[in-house]
């Protein structure tokens, strides 16, 4: 038997399949588009493809995300913030601190040594910050997101943006260029403009990070530079799991085993 985790983002629906020990049996990302309905039977299908099975094969499917009430046959509709620390440490079983940067809202979760939940702070109330902000730098430097990650190597780290709304960043990214400043140096600039805005959530959650054990998760976890520069802004290392846009879906699965046994 299996178990089905599905966390349906602002930018992306994850799906992930686990069988009845924990084992992940397969994971899809696509986006979530206009059609929330059309997203969820993408990703679905997408897994059972993979797994070779069929819908009678999953015994109960736990759902996630901001589209979370959308998913039809589920067991249970449960927050983003509880399955992403629950895959987190799956995935990661030290984890104290999770950093979760997504399409369109970032978080910071403190775990305990039970893997509760004991504290969270969140930003969802502007881009500065997320996947969108970095979505929107892209574009203003016609890269791809992919691209974007990986400009700010070999940057010498003298350029500072002084603004994070979005619409101004832009402005402010499009006359760096005019400037004939390179790519690079605005990159890094960003990255950093971004790190210092997390650590402002990381430090509501954990005022002092000594000891403690750092993880992120989100789409945004595939940018090595937004991680660098946290990780020199919190002088310490950051844990990015395999496919960390899927650690909410996972945590889902979990849940959804737990909940039916
Ligand atoms: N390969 C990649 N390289 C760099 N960045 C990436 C990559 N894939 C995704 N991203 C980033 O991840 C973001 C989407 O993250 P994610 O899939 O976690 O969002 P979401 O869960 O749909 O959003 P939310 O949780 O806010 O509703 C994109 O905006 C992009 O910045
Ligand atoms: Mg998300």
């Amino acid at each position: 038997m299996y178990y089905l985790g599905i966390d349906i983002g602002s930018l992306s629906c994850d799906a992930v399949l686990i069988d009845h020990e924990n084992k992940i049996m397969a994971s899809s990302v696509v986006p979530t588009g206009a059609q929330n309905r059309i997203a969820i039977e993408r990703a679905t299908q997408e897994v059972f493809k993979t797994a070779h099975i069929t819908p009678k094969d999953v015994k109960a499917t736990v759902s996630t995300g901001y589209g979370r009430d959308r998913v039809e046959e589920r067991l249970a509709a449960v927050t983003e913030i509880t399955c992403h620390a629950r895959g987190i440490r799956h995935l990661l079983p030290k984890t104290n601190v999770l950093i979760d940067i997504g399409g369109q809202d970032s978080k910071t979760i403190r775990i305990d040594d039970n893997s509760l939940v004991v504290d969270f702070a969140m930003n969802d109330k502007c881009a500065a910050g997320t996947g969108r902000f970095l979505e929107a730098m892209a574009r203003a430097l016609q890269v791809d997101i992919e691209e974007l990650a990986k400009l700010d190597h070999g940057a010498s780290g003298h350029v500072t943006l002084s603004s994070m709304c979005t619409v101004f960043a832009e402005s402010e990214v499009v006359s760096l260029i005019a400037d004939g400043i390179s790519p690079h140096e605005i990159v890094h600039g960003l990255n950093r403009a971004i790190a210092t805005r997390i650590l402002g959530l990381v430090h509501r959650v954990a005022p002092s990070i000594n000891g403690l054990s750092v993880a992120m998760s989100g789409g945004v976890a595939h940018n090595s530079g937004v991680i660098r520069a946290l990780s020199e802004g919190l002088n310490c290392e950051i844990l990015v799991p395999p496919r960390p846009d899927t650690v909410g879906a996972l945590g889902a699965a979990l849940i959804a085993r737990e909940r039916d046994s």
